[in-house]
């Protein structure tokens, strides 16, 4: 097995019902992966946007992935050597003064708790040597998010955690390698459509005209595409964290 073939490899996808884990479950699935798809709900389905991989092979988890013993769980029964993390709530979209703390805090405590969980439980476990594990943040991350309070400060934190995850395998020798990617929106998906609403709204635009001078914009298939480059790519060229965009990765310093 070279480190571009992912035929036989577990990828455990957290939160891959729909939307952007939907895409890259998929992805992996195409490229031979077996694929472990953990949600609440449903399970991954083929649809629009959802890319041409062979879904018919990938085995759903229906689970809370916030919950504490559910990636400890996981791991031990499917011994992955690649976990993407993509679960993450649909943030609350208004004005802060319009928010309660319970929805501002909506993504600290599903997106940063996942993380948390599941990164600890990859230090611990630990996952098998060589494996990777790739966190799905935000743009927001970066730019901030006015209109769907604590998002992107949880976000950003999401990407500080991976980044602890990293210096700590590899203060314990690990060979592990953890990832953060920070894509722009997505317009496709549930989250995504309510965000470019909320945005296009207040700067009384129409979606068309809101999201026209962002040129291309992420889909599932181009997370699907970048999740798979990157679960391909020797561990050594690979950055610790991407904006991603309708263009592809772009490797953020
Ligand atoms: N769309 C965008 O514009 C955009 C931009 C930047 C970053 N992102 C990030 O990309 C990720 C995916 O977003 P999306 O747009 O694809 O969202 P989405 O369409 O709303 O999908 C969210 C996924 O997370 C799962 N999920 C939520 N809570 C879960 C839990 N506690 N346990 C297990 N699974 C859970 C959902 O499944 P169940 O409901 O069945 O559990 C669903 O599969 C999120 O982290 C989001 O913040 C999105």
């Amino acid at each position: 097995m070279t480190p571009d073939d992912l035929t036989s490899r577990t990828a455990v996808v957290v939160g891959a019902s729909r939307g952007l884990g939907a895409g890259i479950a998929t992805a992996l699935a195409g490229v031979g992966a077996r694929v472990v798809a953990v949600s609440r709900t449903a399970a991954v389905t083929a649809g629009p946007g959802d890319g041409d991989g062979d879904i018919r092979d990938i085995r759903h988890e229906t689970a809370d992935a916030g919950e504490a013993t559910v990636a400890g769980r996981l791991l031990d029964r499917y011994d992955p050597e690649i976990v993407v993390l993509v679960a993450g709530a649909s943030p609350h979209m208004r004005a802060l003064q319009q928010q309660t703390w319970e929805t501002f805090s909506v993504n600290w405590e599903t997106d940063v708790k996942i993380a948390f969980h599941w990164l600890r439980e990859a230090l611990l476990r630990p996952l098998r040597r060589g494996g990777r594990v790739i966190v799905v943040s935000s743009g927001a991350a970066l730019a901030g998010s006015p209109l769907s309070g604590g998002y992107a400060g949880a976000k950003a934190t999401q990407r500080l955690i991976t980044g602890y995850a990293q210096a700590e395998a590899e203060r314990a020798g690990l060979d592990l390698t953890f990832t953060v990617v920070l894509p722009r929106f997505a317009p496709e998906t549930d989250l995504g459509r309510s965000a470019v609403q909320a945005y296009a709204a207040r700067a009384g635009r129409s979606v068309a005209e809101f999201l026209q001078p962002m040129g291309p914009l992420v889909t599932p298939e181009i997370a699907g595409a970048a999740v798979v480059r990157l679960s391909t790519t020797d561990h050594a060229a690979v950055a610790q964290a991407y904006l991603l965009t309708g263009a592809g990765l772009q490797e953020l310093s």
